[in-house]
């Protein structure tokens, strides 16, 4: 049923350990730091931040490719974390993936067919025939025609490989689809047209997104809600217009005022991104963007904000309140540039 909730996270928390070489200690990277939404039938979640932020992690979570180290994930209700081997199997045919790569995703070696047709083999008992059917069926929904069906990737576009990798996540036809920068490696004019592919098979097949992009404005016209994370975090959640139209925290100022084919209605002022994003490795104190920060104060140094209800939507910020209604100063901004222009 359409709106239904399919899909939960509470908290999920990724580390990884890197490098504990000869000569290096091992570091714990917390690729996601405690991330919790749920996605709806038939409504798109974007998840946006820029790279390193931990959307791909959130995605190889969410489709079960790993485990989480903390947290609960839950598809159709069922606890996906300590489902056993055939729950899991179950569980993980209702979550499909997109990724951004359209060429490196599609084995070469393979016809048209015989990729969309391979999950059903491994997946049901279905034969060949039915199939063979559905493949078809599959590939005039996605805008592909019957003669494809016995070619190459190779012999398509970028655009029609994602139109194949689209159908081959649909062939099982699960209730949620994850994509991970889908159209990122697609000229502008074709963008479009996968994107709106994407919307009229969401309608037509009442499926959840996930969205990840790290653009706002290929998300705009397709996402209801926005989650925008900062070094494995949320730090603004919330329906798209609260995000668009009058965003609260300042990175997600700065994300805006960084694209320009998306102005806020009611932009106050140019927040620009300034400095690196810091290592997961090593994350800054309290607040994890407050190094970066035109309004930081000594709290947002030494406490780090929680995500917490404001103006229709939680926003993980200490001013939230005071940035909305233009109180807050840019002390940290005006101190570094002094700072830059004594140097
Ligand atoms: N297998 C891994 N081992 C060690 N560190 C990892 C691993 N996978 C991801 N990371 C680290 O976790 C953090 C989040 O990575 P992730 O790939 O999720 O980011 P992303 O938001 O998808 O970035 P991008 O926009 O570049 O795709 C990064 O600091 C990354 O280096
Ligand atoms: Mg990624």
């Amino acid at each position: 049923m359409s709106g239904e909730t399919v899909l939960t996270a509470e908290n999920l928390v990724r580390t990884y350990t890197t490098g504990g070489g000869m000569f290096r200690a091992a570091a714990d990277v917390k690729a996601l730091a405690g991330v919790s939404f749920s996605l709806r039938a038939g409504r798109t979640l974007a998840v946006v931040g820029e790279s390193g932020c931990g959307k791909s992690t959130l995605a190889r979570l969410v489709t079960m490719i790993e485990k989480p180290t903390d947290g609960v994930l839950r598809v159709d209700g069922r606890d996906v974390v300590g489902a056993d081997y055939q729950e899991r199997k179950r569980l993980r045919q209702e979550v499909q993936i997109v990724f951004q790569d359209p060429y490196g995703s599609l084995n070469p070696r393979k016809k048209v067919g015989a990729i969309l047709e391979e999950p059903l083999r491994i997946n049901t008992r279905m034969s060949a025939a039915d199939r063979k059917e559905r493949a078809e069926s599959m590939m005039a929904h996605v805008g592909l025609r019957r003669e494809h069906y016995s070619r190459y990737p190779h012999m398509f576009s970028g655009g029609q490989r994602q139109r194949i990798a689209i159908a081959r996540a649909l062939m099982l036809q699960p209730r949620i689809l994850v994509a991970d920068e889908p159209v990122s490696a697609l000229d502008v004019s074709i963008q479009a047209q996968v994107l709106n592919l994407l919307m009229d098979l969401q309608d037509e097949f009442d499926l959840a997104y996930l969205f990840i992009s790290h653009d706002l404005s290929v998300v705009r016209h397709i996402a209801e809600d926005i989650m925008v994370m900062y070094l494995g975090r949320a730090v603004e959640h919330g329906p798209r217009e609260a995000i668009f139209d009058a965003p609260r925290h300042p990175y997600t100022q700065a994300l805006l005022a960084s694209t320009p084919a998306v102005e806020p209605a009611h932009r106050r002022e140019r927040i620009a991104l300034t400095g690196e994003l810091p290592s997961p490795i090593n994350p800054p104190s309290g607040c994890a963007f407050h190094p970066r920060c035109p309004f930081a104060t000594d709290r947002c140094r030494t406490e780090r904000p929680e995500l917490r209800p404001v103006h229709g939507r939680e926003v993980a910020c200490h001013h939230a309140e005071a940035i909305a209604d233009g109180v807050a100063t840019r002390k940290g901004a005006t101190a570094a540039a002094d700072a830059s222009a004594a140097q």
